[in-house]
């Protein structure tokens, strides 16, 4: 079954004393199967904490559904099924560790022993047991974040959704998460996470959205991301006369020579006229090679360019 099902999902917010209207979220539709660790990506403001709050109910579309495990997200059965980690968690500083999963918990009308048992497993593989009985007020942010993570997994919910959850953690805690989103995967478990990091979807994710300016622009895995995304090939020739660089330059193929041979820069969709015209013209072709670009870059492409329809 489909964990996560939007179906053009919309939200327009009205800002300020006028009422402007800020369209933040723009006809999402995506499904997050189950079984899945999905990476929400996306640069600041493109829509991703308003596409979470909207799967957990807290605010209302503009138009469009969402549904958790086939329900409704307005019904309760959908929001018991999440375990949801806000994107700057703050709690009474008064309450220790263990007080907030108490409390917690209890709201989730879990029984003492579960609680106990749950709890001790958490506090553990967020490395938080040391100081579960301190007050939070004595806590880094970094063990703040991991506390808000222990507090969403306490009922042990199916779909885990949390938005930056990186955000804070220095680089032992962020392999700490990691590990613990790919260890909920094991568990049969689905994480959506939203970030505005690359990095932090390279090495965990199976699927990956791109969301800017409130659009879906890509969902796919990171190796589908990255042949979409290339535009152009390096093409690599031989026997290539003065003249015939000057006719390759008007054309804006960029040549570049080295020893015998001559470099240019052929784009996606002209490679074929491009190797007819340069096999009747005499030249010998080296090679074909995809442009070669960063993971880095091919975001950028996708987060600069214009939507695609
Ligand atoms: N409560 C709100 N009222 C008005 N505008 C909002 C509100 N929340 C978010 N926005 C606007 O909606 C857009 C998307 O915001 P958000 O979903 O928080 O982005 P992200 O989490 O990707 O950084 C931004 O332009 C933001 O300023
Ligand atoms: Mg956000």
């Amino acid at each position: 079954m489909e964990a996560i099902r939007t179906e053009a999902l919309s939200k327009t917010y009205l800002k300020g004393l006028r009422q402007r209207k800020v369209l933040a979220l723009n006809n999402l539709s995506l499904t997050v199967a189950d079984g899945e660790i999905f990476g929400f990506l996306g640069p600041n403001g493109a829509g991703k904490s308003t596409t979470i709050k909207l799967l957990c109910d807290l605010i209302r579309p503009t138009s469009g559904r969402a549904a958790i495990l086939g329900q409704d997200v307005g019904r309760p059965e959908a929001r018991r099924q999440i375990g949801y980690l806000p994107e700057n968690p703050t709690f009474y500083a008064f309450l220790t560790g263990w007080e907030l999963l108490e409390f917690h918990g209890t709201l989730h009308g879990m029984h003492q022993s579960l609680i106990q048992e749950h709890g001790k497993r958490l506090l553990d593989m967020l490395e938080l047991a040391d100081a579960a009985h301190r007050p939070l007020r004595t806590y880094s942010k970094g063990m703040v974040q991991r506390l808000g993570i222990a507090a969403a997994l306490i009922h042990d919910p199916q779909v885990l959704i949390f938005d930056e959850p990186m955000s804070g953690l220095d680089p032992v805690g962020r392999k700490l998460v990691a590990d613990l989103m790919l260890d909920m995967r094991d568990r049969g478990k689905v994480v959506f996470f939203s970030t505005h990091i690359l990095h932090d979807v390279e090495v965990i994710c199976d699927r990956i959205g791109i969301i800017t300016n409130g659009e879906s622009r890509f969902t796919g895995t990171l190796p589908d991301m990255i042949s979409e995304s290339f535009s152009s090939y390096e093409v690599l020739l031989r026997r290539v006369s003065p003249e015939q660089i000057e006719a390759l330059t008007q054309k804006g193929h960029n040549p570049t020579s080295f020893e015998d041979k001559v470099k240019v820069k052929v784009l996606k969709g002209d490679l074929v006229t491009f190797l007819a015209s340069f096999m009747q013209e005499g030249m010998e072709l080296i090679s074909i090679e995809p442009e070669r670009l960063g993971l880095e870059d091919f975001f950028i492409r996708f987060v600069t360019s214009a939507p695609q329809d």
